[in-house]
């Protein structure tokens, strides 16, 4: 299957995607990097690893950047199978959402539906987790849809908040935690493992 990545940042859960694919772990290969910030890490690492970056969207800070329509063209000539979003912090055009029904992931770094939606993305996410006193946080992979963080879970993972963590040490638990369960629920949408219930709840089925 063909994939395509959407970075803001450092690009780890990317890079797990991709040595996820290299290694057979995932039946995919990256077809193509796309990111609002060309300096990023994770557009560098596509540089250093022969996948191809696009920007998007244009912007003053990135001219070069695609139009919706453009991206959707270059997706398309790509035969682009499935869309993950792994810390791009844009919100999606519903165009490029409706293009990819059922098709497209976005990994969140807490427990949906608590502490997602605008406003929370990075340390934000992980101070209020902090401070609410909650005893666990984790990863949510969800699907894509027109809101932010508001689409249909697929999987998560938990991990304990402990006494006196700062957000730092819970971000590096979650984010731990996020590359295992990215490629886990990547895996099953390119071995097309997903059965979704017919009230509408998507759910991994075990390769075995
Ligand atoms: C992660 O915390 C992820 O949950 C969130 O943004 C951060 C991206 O990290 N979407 P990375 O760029 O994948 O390292």
């Amino acid at each position: 299957k063909r994939l395509a990545v959407f970075v803001s940042g450092g690009g780890s859960n990317f890079r797990s995607i991709h040595e996820a694919a290299l290694g057979g772990k995932v039946n995919g290969d990256v077809a193509v990097l796309v990111t609002d910030k060309p300096g990023c890490g994770g557009a560098e690492y596509a540089r250093c690893n022969g996948i191809p970056v696009v920007v998007f969207p244009k912007s003053k800070s990135a001219p070069e950047g695609l139009s919706t329509d453009e991206l959707l063209n270059v997706l398309r000539d790509l035969k682009v199978d499935f869309v993950l979003l792994a810390g791009y912090l844009k919100l999606i055009p519903g165009e490029l959402v409706q293009a990819y029904p059922r098709s497209m992931l976005n990994i969140h770094p807490s427990l949906l539906p608590a502490f997602g939606g605008k406003g929370y993305y990075g340390s934000k996410v992980h101070k209020a987790v902090i401070a609410s006193g909650a005893r666990y946080s984790g990863p949510t992979v969800h699907f894509v849809d027109e809101q932010f963080d508001t689409g249909r879970t697929l999987a998560q993972r938990v991990v304990p908040v402990l006494a006196n963590d700062t957000p730092e040490q819970l971000a590096a638990r979650v984010l731990h935690e996020e590359h295992q369960v990215y490629v886990e629920a990547v895996a099953a949408l390119c071995e097309d493992r997903i059965v979704w219930r017919e009230d509408g709840v998507p759910l991994i089925r075990s390769r075995r």
